[in-house]
């Protein structure tokens, strides 16, 4: 059962009209743009499509994916109020990726956990949240970091384990830190990948150092899955290290292609072959469709 036109509508920025046509069309929904100025001091003026009346309907959907984060942060606040006051009585956020979740502790006095910030924010202004592979490490619910009545999360590993099958049919998969051990046992488990996981240790923005697990990558096709590449320092040195350990071929799978500044650079400089991700950040290396999960789960969210 799908929820009629005029009780929903999914409101999207026009550098994302692409995605927010698709969720729309997979989700059977009608997709309006926000309008967005901005003043030549930099603030910014939001226009939310009303209809004749003034008003939005009962069930507003706000896709924002949350990449370069910070002035779309004050977006989301000026659109969810805005649209409360003109009827929006289920708000939703679709963030198909969700920024500021990897720092969660306070490393050294005084730093300011932006997990439980930016969570606490987003739940002051949405009752639901729906969002793929958040990188959750010292919890292990969203609804830990994000206390809304719906917390939805989906995961890019099994569709990327798909595509690794259909590339690279006899893959070695392997995780290079202890958290992406959760993606790379649903992506093993999915097609009966031989799989392993390296350990890391950050040192900085930029640096870490890695040690491989116990394994034979002698002339195996590895494929590394994460659930991000930012910098991409660490895909680069797991692929390093894996080449040196006699690999055939490394190529790099994973959710967020954040791919920072020389990310891609480094990555092809350290051997990487292909590139895959999903396409929750817009990127030349998308190679997998979240449309469809995103719609259905939308669907059962604006059922309740
Ligand atoms: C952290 O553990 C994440 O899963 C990624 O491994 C990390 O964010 C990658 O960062 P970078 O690409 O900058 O090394």
């Amino acid at each position: 059962m799908t929820v009629a036109p005029h009780q929903a509508c999914l409101l999207y920025f026009a550098d994302e009209e692409a995605p927010a046509l698709r969720l729309a069309q997979a989700a059977g929904m009608t997709a309006q743009a926000v309008e967005r100025h901005r003043f030549p001091d930099g603030e910014l003026k939001l226009r939310l499509p009303v209809n004749a009346a003034g008003r939005l309907p009962r069930r507003v959907v706000l896709l924002r994916s949350l990449h370069q984060p910070n002035e779309k942060l004050v977006e989301l606040l000026l659109a969810a109020r805005t649209a409360r006051s003109l009827g929006a009585q289920q708000l939703t956020l679709v963030a198909p990726y969700l920024a500021y979740m990897r720092q969660d502790i306070a490393f050294h006095p005084g730093e300011a956990v932006s997990q439980q910030v930016v969570g606490g924010f987003l739940a002051g202004l949405f009752d639901a949240v729906i969002t793929v592979d958040p990188h959750l490490h010292r919890i292990n619910r969203l609804e830990q970091a994000i206390t809304v009545p719906q917390a939805v999360v989906l995961s890019g590993a099994e569709p990327l384990a798909d595509l690794i099958a259909d590339r690279r049919p006899n893959a070695l998969l392997v995780g290079p830190d202890g958290e992406s051990a959760q993606w790379i046992a649903q992506a093993a488990a999915r097609h009966g990948f031989d799989h392993a996981v390296c350990t890391k240790v950050r040192h900085g923005d930029r640096h870490v150092a890695i040690e491989l697990p116990s394994l034979n990558a002698q002339g195996r096709a590895v494929v590394l899955l994460d659930d991000m590449a930012s910098t991409g320092r660490t895909l680069a040195l797991a692929a390093r290290l894996l080449l040196q350990a006699g690999a055939a071929s490394v190529d790099v799978a994973v959710t967020h292609a954040l791919f920072a500044g020389d990310a891609l650079q480094v990555l092809h400089e350290a051997g990487v072959g292909e590139v895959w991700s999903t396409d929750c950040i817009p990127h030349p290396s998308n190679a997998v469709a979240m449309a469809g999960p995103l719609a259905t789960a939308l669907q059962s969210v604006l059922r309740t």
